[in-house]
C-alpha cells in the first residue's frame, strides 16, 4: 500500500458520544437518561465504580474540543446529541433552550474552523421516561424517535449535512439485553433483544423518511445509521457456512432490511433463530417478523453505509449466533487489520456498490502519551482502506478515528483509553494532551493546517 494515495475529497474525522464526554448530567433542565440511572443505581456495574457525571466535561470544555479538532486538521467531527438534554421528558412537549444552545455553540464553533459536524441522534442515552414505557421494546418508540428527529432536524438541519440516526443497534439490542452490563441493565436475551432489533430499524426508517421528505429538499444532507460490524473468518474451511451465518446474523440482521434490494430479514436467519427458540423450549419463535408494509418502510432508507469496525475473529462454534457482550478490540484484532478490508468487500458483494463511511475505528492502549501501538493500529488499518479503494474498488469516502479523547468507556469506566488526546481525569479542568497518535494521524492524514501540532512530533 506504500505508493497508494487517498483520492482527493476523501475525508478524515474523529468521533465522540454525548454520555461519554459531556458530563453536566443534571445541569439546567436536562432530563435523566438510562445511563445516568444505571451508573447511579449500582456503581459496581462499572469496573472502576466511576460514571459519566463529569466525564471530559465537554459541556463546559467544548471550545477546547473544537480547538483539538482544528489542531488535528480534521475534516469533520462526529458527535452525538443527548436526547434528554434536548427533550427533558423524552417528548417534544418541552424543548430545552439550554440543550439546544449547547449544541448550537458546538456546531457553530466547529463550522467557524471549517470542521464539518457529523451528528448521531442516538448514542445510547435514552430519556428515562421512555425506558419506563419499555424503551426500544415498545413499538411506539419508532414514532417517539421520529418526533425527536424532527426537533433535531428543525434546529440544526441548516448547518449539519451528515447525519446518523442510531449508533450500533446491535450493541443497543443484542449485546445489552444479552449481558445486562449496559443500560438499561435488563437481561432479555431471546426476547427483548429481538423486539428491539425490529423496533430500532423501524425508528431509523421513520427518521430517515422524515428527513428525506421534509428536510432534504431544503438542506440536502445525508442520513444513515452506524452499524457495528464484526468480521467473522471461518476457522477452517469446514466452518465457512457457519462464518457466513454469523455475518448474516450480526451485520445482516441490521443491514439486509435497509440495504438489500429485497429488504426484510436476511435469508436463513429467521429460520435458524426459530429453530434455536424451539430447542430452548419456547413454544414459538421469539423473533418478530416484518409485515409487507414494514419491509417497504425500512428498505432503501439510507444515503450511505455507516460502518463501525473494531473486531475480526474466527468462528468455529455455535456461539456465532449470540452476541453476548459488547465486542471489544483484542490483540487479535490489532494483528488482523485485513478484517476491515474483507468486511468492506463483503458489504459490496452483499448490497452492491454503496458509498461506505467508516464511522468508527480505534484501539485502546496502555502506553500513555507515547502510544506507538495505536500509531501502528491506524497505520495498518488505513493501509487496508487504501487497498479497499485501489484493489477492490470499494467506494469508501470517510474514515473516523474513535476517539478524539479518552472518555467514559461505558462499563469499563475510565480504565480503557482510546483517545488521540489523553485526558487527565484527576484534574478538575480535564486537561487534554495530544498523544503520538494524534501527531501521526494529523501529519499523515488530516489537512495540513496542523495549527498547534506542527513542532512536537519526530514521527516520519
Ligand atoms: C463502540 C461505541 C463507542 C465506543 C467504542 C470503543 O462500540 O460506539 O461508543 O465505546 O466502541
Amino acid at each position: 500500500a506504500k505508493d497508494l494515495e487517498f483520492p482527493p475529497g476523501f475525508k478524515f474525522g474523529a468521533a465522540t458520544a454525548s454520555y461519554q464526554v459531556e458530563g453536566a448530567w443534571n445541569v439546567s433542565d436536562k432530563g435523566v437518561s438510562i445511563w445516568d440511572k444505571f451508573v447511579h443505581d449500582d456503581p459496581a456495574t462499572i469496573v472502576d465504580l466511576s460514571n459519566g457525571d463529569v466525564a471530559c466535561d465537554s459541556y463546559h470544555n467544548w471550545e477546547r474540543d473544537v480547538e483539538m479538532a482544528a489542531e488535528l486538521g480534521l475534516d469533520y467531527y462526529r458527535i452525538s446529541l443527548s436526547w434528554p438534554r434536548i427533550l427533558p421528558t423524552g417528548f417534544p412537549n418541552k424543548i430545552s433552550e439550554d440543550g439546544v444552545n449547547y449544541y448550537n455553540k458546538l456546531i457553530d464553533g466547529l463550522r467557524a474552523k471549517a470542521i464539518e459536524p457529523m451528528i448521531t441522534l442516538y448514542h445510547w442515552d435514552l430519556p428515562l421516561p421512555l425506558q419506563e414505557l419499555g424503551g426500544w421494546t415498545n413499538p411506539l418508540i419508532a414514532d417517539w424517535f421520529e418526533d425527536y428527529a424532527r426537533v433535531v432536524y428543525t434546529h440544526f438541519g441548516d448547518r449539519v449535512k451528515l447525519w446518523l440516526t442510531v449508533n450500533e443497534p446491535i450493541v443497543i439490542c443484542d449485546a445489552t439485553y444479552n449481558s445486562g452490563v449496559s443500560a438499561p441493565g435488563y437481561l432479555s436475551p431471546d426476547i427483548g433483544s429481538y423486539i428491539c432489533n425490529k423496533n430500532i430499524l423501524l425508528a431509523h426508517a421513520k427518521a430517515w423518511r422524515l428527513y428525506d421528505k421534509e428536510f432534504k429538499p431544503k438542506y440536502n444532507g445525508r442520513v444513515s445509521l452506524a452499524n457495528h460490524l464484526l468480521w467473522f473468518e471461518p476457522y477452517s474451511e469446514e466452518y465457512t457456512d457457519l462464518a457466513e451465518l454469523a455475518l448474516q446474523n450480526s451485520a445482516g440482521r441490521y443491514s439486509h432490511p435497509i440495504f438489500s434490494e429485497a429488504g426484510g430479514w436476511p435469508p436463513g436467519v429467521e429460520e435458524v433463530i426459530a429453530k434455536v427458540c424451539l430447542e430452548k423450549g419456547y413454544p414459538r419463535s421469539t423473533f418478530p417478523s416484518f409485515s409487507k408494509e414494514e419491509i417497504e418502510l425500512v428498505k432503501g432508507t439510507y444515503d450511505y453505509y455507516g460502518m463501525n469496525h473494531y473486531t475480526s475473529s474466527s468462528r468455529r462454534g455455535a456461539d456465532s449466533l449470540a452476541l453476548r457482550r459488547r465486542p471489544r478490540p483484542t490483540r487479535e484484532d490489532t494483528l488482523n487489520p485485513e478484517g476491515l478490508r474483507k468486511q468492506m468487500a463483503w458489504l459490496k458483494q452483499q448490497y452492491g456498490d454503496l458509498e461506505i463511511m467508516i464511522t468508527e475505528n480505534g484501539l485502546p492502549t496502555y502506553d500513555g502519551l507515547n502510544d506507538t501501538t495505536r500509531v501502528d493500529f491506524y497505520k495498518t488499518h488505513l493501509e487496508q482502506v487504501l487497498l479497499s479503494i485501489h484493489e477492490d474498488g470499494v467506494n469508501v469516502t470517510h474514515y473516523t478515528a474513535w476517539t478524539l479523547m479518552d472518555n467514559f468507556e461505558w462499563a469499563d469506566g475510565y480504565t480503557i483509553k482510546f483517545g488521540l488526546y489523553e485526558v487527565d481525569f484527576t484534574d478538575p479542568k480535564r486537561t487534554r494532551t495530544p498523544r503520538e497518535s494524534a501527531y501521526y494521524y494529523s501529519l499523515h492524514f488530516c489537512s495540513s493546517a496542523l495549527l498547534g501540532l506542527s513542532s512536537a512530533s519526530d514521527l516520519t
